[in-house]
């Protein structure tokens, strides 16, 4: 499964947002098309969104559009994301000659399917036989240029016969648990166990769960984790359980710049994704809501990262260089 098409001269995303009830693609032909898909969840995951998002400006670049008016509608379509950012400054950074810009997207695609893999061979050092592996969201094909992050893990702890069972955390209010991991793992013959996110620390507390395995958004230098919203709440009842809690990513996911976790932008969403879902409304439309898309996990909760340049263990603070 890949979330994205290049064609050339347009961008296919395949529209999360309405699986796995529809596999349909949606066409993106500028960068205010890409930032619309990024912004409505059509393509999500800190890698895929800063693919799209550098195909997006190529689109502008072809047709002679302000360059830096669509950096910032991109930017601005999802802040918490380091990926997105990055990826926009390299590829505005190899123009202005449309080709130019093209090849350096194409590159970073090429570069974050080879970080997925090693993501995954460096995480099953960490995963004993029979592993009973929690993880949260989505951070597999669909969200990133390759394999995945820490689904990665769970694949590459698949074929190495050690998964006992990954276990997918529902993951209100996207539900990309739910929709998207379940779909991902079932489709590759892979052992799966759905869970509403509030059953999370209960199978902890019983034992059920041998590590559990989240992605990234974002990850400062001394190692505090944006991620998707309720990490926080996994890590919290990891630690209380003992159960080691692994954070995996791309370098490409490190905001050195960054040293605490409290300066990291977290998008606000709105409040109908919480009262409703598809159209189907089961709470008052004036019920205020609190919809935060992320939370910073602090870096002393993280038994260690699992990167595409190996296993860091704490203390965090320095990291591998990119390309080691
Ligand atoms: O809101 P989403 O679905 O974009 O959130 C995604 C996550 O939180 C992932 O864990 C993260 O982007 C890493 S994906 C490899």
């Amino acid at each position: 499964v890949t979330p994205l098409r290049w064609e050339g001269d347009r961008l296919q995303v395949l529209d999360q947002a309405r699986l796995p009830q529809e596999e349909a693609w949606r066409e993106c032909r500028s960068g205010a098309d890409a930032a619309a898909a990024i912004a409505e969840m059509a393509v999500r995951g800190a890698p895929a969104i800063g693919i799209t998002a550098a195909f997006g400006l190529v689109l502008d670049a072809r047709a002679g559009r302000d360059l830096a008016a669509a950096a910032s509608g991109l930017c601005a379509a999802r802040p918490t994301a380091v990926n997105l950012a990055a990826a926009v400054q390299r590829v505005l950074d190899a123009g202005p000659d449309p080709a130019a810009m093209e090849r350096e997207a194409l590159a970073l695609w090429e570069e974050d399917r080879r970080s997925c893999t090693a993501i995954g061979r460096a995480g099953l050092e960490r995963v004993p036989k029979g592993a009973r592996i929690l993880t949260h969201c989505n951070t597999g094909a669909l969200a990133t240029g390759g394999d995945g992050t820490a689904l990665a893990v769970i694949r590459e702890a698949h074929r190495a016969g050690k998964l006992g069972m990954a276990y997918c955390t529902e993951t209100r209010p996207w539900l990309q648990g739910a929709r998207l991991t379940a779909w991902e793992l079932g489709r590759d013959g892979i052992p799966r166990t759905l869970l509403v996110d509030s059953a999370a620390a209960s199978l902890m507390k019983a034992g059920g769960i041998d590590l559990v395995g989240v992605g990234a958004d974002r990850v400062t230098r001394c190692g505090d984790v944006a991620n998707k919203i309720g990490t926080l709440t996994l890590a919290l009842a990891a630690h209380a359980y003992g159960v080691p809690f692994y954070v995996a990513l791309p370098l490409t996911t490190l905001d050195l710049e960054l040293h605490s976790g409290d300066a990291i932008p977290i998008e606000q969403r709105g409040g109908d994704e919480v009262r409703a879902w598809r159209g189907v409304r089961f709470g008052e439309p004036d019920t205020p809501v609190y919809n935060p898309a992320f939370d910073v996990t602090p870096a002393h909760l993280v038994t260690a990262f699992i990167t595409d340049a190996g296993v860091v263990p704490p203390p965090y603070g320095s990291w591998p260089s990119r390309g080691a």
